[in-house]
């Protein structure tokens, strides 16, 4: 265990933690829109901003993505760090100002936000569909293409492929602001445009999961294809 400074208290942490679980540990509200818990940090949004003693000096790191030291001294209420935040806010709802997610953030760190009703489903680029898809289901479906030099691209965006993509659905639960939509209506799932045959129970005959990803599982796992297309309610 090390020990740090969060605000001027004492606390014990685990080596290799970040300092955003610490701070939480502690029950500070640290918005994110990048992070989650079960998925490698990405540091994109910014929200998680605070100060960061390092070399006798204050700077502002991403809370998400820093690894707590032996020692380090950590504010998350100085006027920097709330400023920070507030300018990160600021920033998102500048570039995606109809997205209901990016507007309740907005408006929680002090940004002025207007009145009218939000319908936006913006992609803000919080990456985290990509991981999920990666590091959670294991396929890889979706990546980023970077905005990489002699490349005519404004902003990095997600590439969707088709071909690896088993129609599970998980990058749409994950998505905080709606942009992936699914779509799933009786014997057919629609998901980044792709069509999946979705795959009914033979007992209940509930259409439960697409074919592909009852196939993915089976491939991964060696549970026989027969067993699996056999709902868990019914099995
Ligand atoms: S599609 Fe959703 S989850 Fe994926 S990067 Fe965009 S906002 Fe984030
Ligand atoms: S939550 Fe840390 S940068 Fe987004």
């Amino acid at each position: 265990m090390l020990t740090i400074v969060i605000n001027g208290k004492k606390v014990k942490a685990q080596e290799g933690s970040t300092v955003l679980e610490n701070i939480r540990a502690l029950k500070v509200d640290i918005p994110t829109l990048c992070y989650h818990k079960d998925l490698s940090p990405f540091g994109a949004c910014r929200l998680c901003s605070v100060e960061v003693k390092a070399n006798g000096k204050w700077q502002i790191a991403t809370s998400c993505n820093t690894p707590v030291a032996e020692g380090m001294e950590i504010r998350t209420d100085s006027d920097a760090a709330k400023e920070s935040r507030r300018a990160a806010a600021e920033l998102l709802y500048y570039k995606y100002p109809e997205t209901g997610a990016v507007r309740d953030v907005a408006r929680k760190l002090g940004v002025e936000v207007d009145r009218t009703e939000a319908e936006g489903h913006d992609c803000i680029l919080c990456g985290l569909c990509v991981r999920t898809c990666r590091e959670v289901v294991g396929v890889s479906a979706l990546t980023f293409q970077d905005r990489g030099r002699g490349r005519d691209m404004k902003e990095p965006e997600i590439i969707f492929d088709p071909n690896a993509c088993i129609g599970c659905g998980s990058c749409a639960y994950v998505c905080p602001t709606g942009y992936v939509q699914m779509e799933t209506d009786g014997d057919r799932r629609i998901i980044w445009g792709k069509v999946f045959k979705m795959v009914p129970c033979p007992v209940c005959g509930r259409y439960f999961a697409p074919e592909d990803q009852l196939k993915y599982i089976s491939k991964t796992t060696g549970v026989p294809l027969g067993t699996l297309t056999t709902c868990v309610d019914c099995r």
